[in-house]
Protein backbone atom coordinates (compact mmCIF):
# COMPACT_ATOMS: atom_id res chain seq x y z
CA UNK A 1 0.00 0.00 0.00
CA UNK A 2 1.71 3.66 -0.89
CA UNK A 3 0.45 5.96 0.98
CA UNK A 4 0.20 9.44 0.33
CA UNK A 5 0.44 12.37 2.74
CA UNK A 6 -1.70 15.30 2.85
CA UNK A 7 -0.47 18.85 4.11
CA UNK A 8 -3.71 20.61 4.43
CA UNK A 9 -3.92 21.10 7.98
CA UNK A 10 -0.25 22.33 8.66
CA UNK A 11 -0.60 24.41 5.08
CA UNK A 12 0.43 27.56 7.32
CA UNK A 13 3.63 25.99 8.40
CA UNK A 14 6.40 26.22 5.76
CA UNK A 15 8.73 24.07 8.11
CA UNK A 16 6.19 21.41 9.06
CA UNK A 17 5.85 21.01 5.54
CA UNK A 18 9.44 20.88 4.74
CA UNK A 19 9.84 17.80 7.43
CA UNK A 20 7.22 16.41 6.02
CA UNK A 21 9.09 15.94 2.73
CA UNK A 22 11.60 13.53 4.37
CA UNK A 23 10.06 11.61 5.50
CA UNK A 24 8.78 8.19 4.24
CA UNK A 25 5.71 9.25 2.62
CA UNK A 26 5.20 7.59 -1.19
CA UNK A 27 3.64 10.72 -2.53
CA UNK A 28 3.08 14.79 -0.57
CA UNK A 29 -1.05 15.15 -0.95
CA UNK A 30 -1.40 18.45 -2.14
CA UNK A 31 -5.37 19.68 -1.57
CA UNK A 32 -5.96 22.83 -3.94
CA UNK A 33 -9.16 24.66 -3.06
CA UNK A 34 -11.23 27.59 -4.40
CA UNK A 35 -13.76 28.93 -1.83
CA UNK A 36 -15.96 27.99 -5.06
CA UNK A 37 -16.29 24.40 -5.40
CA UNK A 38 -15.74 23.95 -2.23
CA UNK A 39 -16.38 26.87 0.87
CA UNK A 40 -12.61 26.40 1.90
CA UNK A 41 -9.62 28.23 0.05
CA UNK A 42 -5.94 26.22 -0.18
CA UNK A 43 -3.14 27.08 -2.19
CA UNK A 44 0.43 26.21 -2.58
CA UNK A 45 1.74 28.01 -5.22
CA UNK A 46 4.05 29.24 -2.46
CA UNK A 47 5.57 25.84 -1.92
CA UNK A 48 9.14 25.30 -2.97
CA UNK A 49 9.93 22.39 -5.37
CA UNK A 50 9.76 19.14 -2.95
CA UNK A 51 11.67 16.18 -3.22
CA UNK A 52 8.51 13.88 -2.81
CA UNK A 53 6.35 13.15 -5.54
CA UNK A 54 3.20 15.25 -5.81
CA UNK A 55 -0.16 14.50 -5.80
CA UNK A 56 -2.07 16.98 -6.43
CA UNK A 57 -5.90 17.20 -5.57
CA UNK A 58 -7.84 20.42 -7.69
CA UNK A 59 -11.19 20.94 -5.60
CA UNK A 60 -11.90 23.83 -7.68
CA UNK A 61 -14.12 25.03 -10.23
CA UNK A 62 -12.29 26.70 -12.99
CA UNK A 63 -9.74 23.23 -13.62
CA UNK A 64 -7.70 24.11 -16.24
CA UNK A 65 -6.24 27.26 -14.75
CA UNK A 66 -5.07 25.53 -11.56
CA UNK A 67 -3.65 23.05 -13.76
CA UNK A 68 -1.16 25.21 -15.84
CA UNK A 69 -0.36 27.14 -12.71
CA UNK A 70 0.65 23.62 -10.74
CA UNK A 71 2.14 22.43 -13.84
CA UNK A 72 5.61 24.54 -12.59
CA UNK A 73 5.78 21.14 -9.76
CA UNK A 74 6.02 18.36 -12.17
CA UNK A 75 3.52 16.69 -10.17
CA UNK A 76 3.42 13.03 -11.15
CA UNK A 77 -0.61 13.29 -10.43
CA UNK A 78 -3.00 15.78 -11.33
CA UNK A 79 -6.53 14.87 -10.08
CA UNK A 80 -9.51 16.99 -10.69
CA UNK A 81 -13.20 16.45 -9.46
CA UNK A 82 -15.80 15.01 -11.84
CA UNK A 83 -18.49 17.13 -10.55
CA UNK A 84 -16.62 20.26 -11.18
CA UNK A 85 -16.68 19.51 -15.29
CA UNK A 86 -19.44 20.54 -17.43
CA UNK A 87 -19.85 18.53 -20.05
CA UNK A 88 -17.90 15.20 -21.37
CA UNK A 89 -16.44 16.99 -24.13
CA UNK A 90 -14.72 19.07 -21.06
CA UNK A 91 -13.33 15.96 -18.77
CA UNK A 92 -12.00 14.82 -21.93
CA UNK A 93 -10.16 18.09 -22.78
CA UNK A 94 -8.55 18.16 -18.93
CA UNK A 95 -7.63 14.91 -19.71
CA UNK A 96 -5.54 16.09 -22.68
CA UNK A 97 -4.30 19.25 -20.88
CA UNK A 98 -2.72 17.25 -18.01
CA UNK A 99 -0.87 14.62 -20.03
CA UNK A 100 0.35 17.22 -22.42
CA UNK A 101 2.24 18.58 -19.12
CA UNK A 102 3.45 14.99 -19.14
CA UNK A 103 1.35 14.38 -15.35
CA UNK A 104 -0.67 11.61 -14.81
CA UNK A 105 -4.13 11.68 -14.51
CA UNK A 106 -6.48 11.20 -11.92
CA UNK A 107 -10.44 12.00 -11.17
CA UNK A 108 -11.94 12.11 -8.24
CA UNK A 109 -15.83 11.20 -7.05
CA UNK A 110 -17.25 13.10 -3.39
CA UNK A 111 -19.08 10.69 -1.29
CA UNK A 112 -22.81 11.30 -3.29
CA UNK A 113 -20.96 10.59 -6.93
CA UNK A 114 -22.06 6.82 -8.70
CA UNK A 115 -18.76 4.96 -10.17
CA UNK A 116 -20.72 4.53 -12.98
CA UNK A 117 -20.34 8.50 -14.43
CA UNK A 118 -16.64 7.65 -14.28
CA UNK A 119 -17.09 4.42 -17.08
CA UNK A 120 -16.24 6.85 -20.08
CA UNK A 121 -12.93 7.58 -19.12
CA UNK A 122 -11.80 5.04 -17.23
CA UNK A 123 -9.57 3.27 -19.91
CA UNK A 124 -7.50 6.81 -20.36
CA UNK A 125 -6.58 7.85 -16.91
CA UNK A 126 -4.22 6.69 -14.58
CA UNK A 127 -5.92 7.05 -11.01
CA UNK A 128 -9.05 7.63 -9.48
CA UNK A 129 -9.83 9.38 -5.93
CA UNK A 130 -12.57 8.37 -4.02
CA UNK A 131 -13.57 10.45 -1.44
CA UNK A 132 -14.46 8.99 1.97
CA UNK A 133 -15.59 12.35 3.77
CA UNK A 134 -16.84 15.52 2.05
CA UNK A 135 -14.33 17.45 0.34
CA UNK A 136 -13.57 20.47 1.80
CA UNK A 137 -11.64 19.99 5.39
CA UNK A 138 -9.64 17.24 7.23
CA UNK A 139 -10.17 15.60 9.89
CA UNK A 140 -13.83 14.38 9.13
CA UNK A 141 -14.33 10.46 9.36
CA UNK A 142 -14.71 8.02 7.46
CA UNK A 143 -17.82 7.42 5.03
CA UNK A 144 -17.61 3.45 5.15
CA UNK A 145 -20.31 2.94 2.10
CA UNK A 146 -17.19 4.34 0.14
CA UNK A 147 -15.38 0.77 0.33
CA UNK A 148 -18.43 -0.32 -2.18
CA UNK A 149 -16.81 1.85 -4.45
CA UNK A 150 -13.23 0.84 -4.34
CA UNK A 151 -14.50 -3.08 -4.92
CA UNK A 152 -16.76 -1.92 -8.16
CA UNK A 153 -13.40 -0.03 -9.75
CA UNK A 154 -11.40 -2.88 -9.12
CA UNK A 155 -13.96 -5.44 -10.18
CA UNK A 156 -14.27 -3.03 -13.52
CA UNK A 157 -10.72 -2.51 -13.94
CA UNK A 158 -10.12 -6.59 -13.87
CA UNK A 159 -12.96 -6.98 -16.05
CA UNK A 160 -11.78 -3.88 -18.89
CA UNK A 161 -8.04 -4.32 -18.24
CA UNK A 162 -7.63 -0.93 -16.97
CA UNK A 163 -4.68 0.17 -15.40
CA UNK A 164 -5.93 3.11 -13.22
CA UNK A 165 -4.83 3.16 -9.65
CA UNK A 166 -7.52 3.42 -6.99
CA UNK A 167 -6.86 6.30 -4.32
CA UNK A 168 -9.25 6.61 -1.15
CA UNK A 169 -9.26 10.35 0.62
CA UNK A 170 -10.90 11.24 4.07
CA UNK A 171 -10.54 10.26 7.68
CA UNK A 172 -8.00 7.26 6.80
CA UNK A 173 -6.59 6.57 10.73
CA UNK A 174 -5.26 2.94 11.45
CA UNK A 175 -8.49 1.22 12.04
CA UNK A 176 -10.03 2.96 8.93
CA UNK A 177 -7.26 2.08 6.64
CA UNK A 178 -8.30 -1.60 7.23
CA UNK A 179 -11.39 -1.14 5.12
CA UNK A 180 -9.90 -0.14 2.31
CA UNK A 181 -7.07 -3.32 1.63
CA UNK A 182 -8.04 -3.11 -2.20
CA UNK A 183 -7.25 0.53 -2.95
CA UNK A 184 -3.41 1.50 -4.07
CA UNK A 185 -2.99 3.98 -2.64
CA UNK A 186 -4.25 5.93 0.45
CA UNK A 187 -4.40 9.69 1.82
CA UNK A 188 -3.59 10.46 5.03
CA UNK A 189 -3.61 14.50 6.61
CA UNK A 190 -4.58 14.79 10.28
CA UNK A 191 -3.69 11.15 11.07
CA UNK A 192 -0.16 11.57 9.92
CA UNK A 193 0.57 15.47 10.09
CA UNK A 194 -1.09 16.21 13.71
CA UNK A 195 1.07 13.72 15.41
CA UNK A 196 4.31 14.37 16.78
CA UNK A 197 5.99 11.85 15.36
CA UNK A 198 4.61 11.41 11.74
CA UNK A 199 7.30 9.14 10.31
CA UNK A 200 5.71 6.80 12.71
CA UNK A 201 2.46 7.21 11.87
CA UNK A 202 3.41 5.97 8.44
CA UNK A 203 4.73 3.39 9.70
CA UNK A 204 1.60 2.13 11.71
CA UNK A 205 -0.25 2.78 8.62
CA UNK A 206 2.36 0.52 6.10
CA UNK A 207 2.74 -2.37 8.99
CA UNK A 208 -1.24 -2.99 8.49
CA UNK A 209 -0.96 -4.39 4.50
CA UNK A 210 2.75 -6.26 5.40
C1 LIG B 1 -10.46 16.83 2.09
C2 LIG B 1 -9.10 16.60 1.51
C3 LIG B 1 -8.32 15.51 2.15
C4 LIG B 1 -7.99 15.78 3.60
C5 LIG B 1 -7.62 14.50 4.28
O1 LIG B 1 -11.14 17.74 1.31
O2 LIG B 1 -9.22 16.25 0.15
O3 LIG B 1 -7.13 15.24 1.43
O4 LIG B 1 -6.95 16.71 3.76
O5 LIG B 1 -7.46 14.78 5.63
P1 LIG B 1 -7.79 13.70 6.77
O6 LIG B 1 -6.87 12.55 6.56
O7 LIG B 1 -7.50 14.47 8.01
O8 LIG B 1 -9.23 13.31 6.62
ZN1 LIG C 1 -7.43 15.45 -0.89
Amino acid sequence: MQISTSILTIKEDKNAIAEIDKINTDFIHVDVMDGKFVQNTADFLFLEKMQKPLDIHFMVEDIEKYIREYAFFSPVYMTFHIEACKNEQEVRDIIQLIKAYNSKVGISISPDTKVEVLTPYLSSIDLVLVMSVYPGYGGQTFIENSVFKIKELKEYREKESCTYKIEVDGGINDTTCLLCKEADILVAGSYITDKENPSEQIEILKNKFI
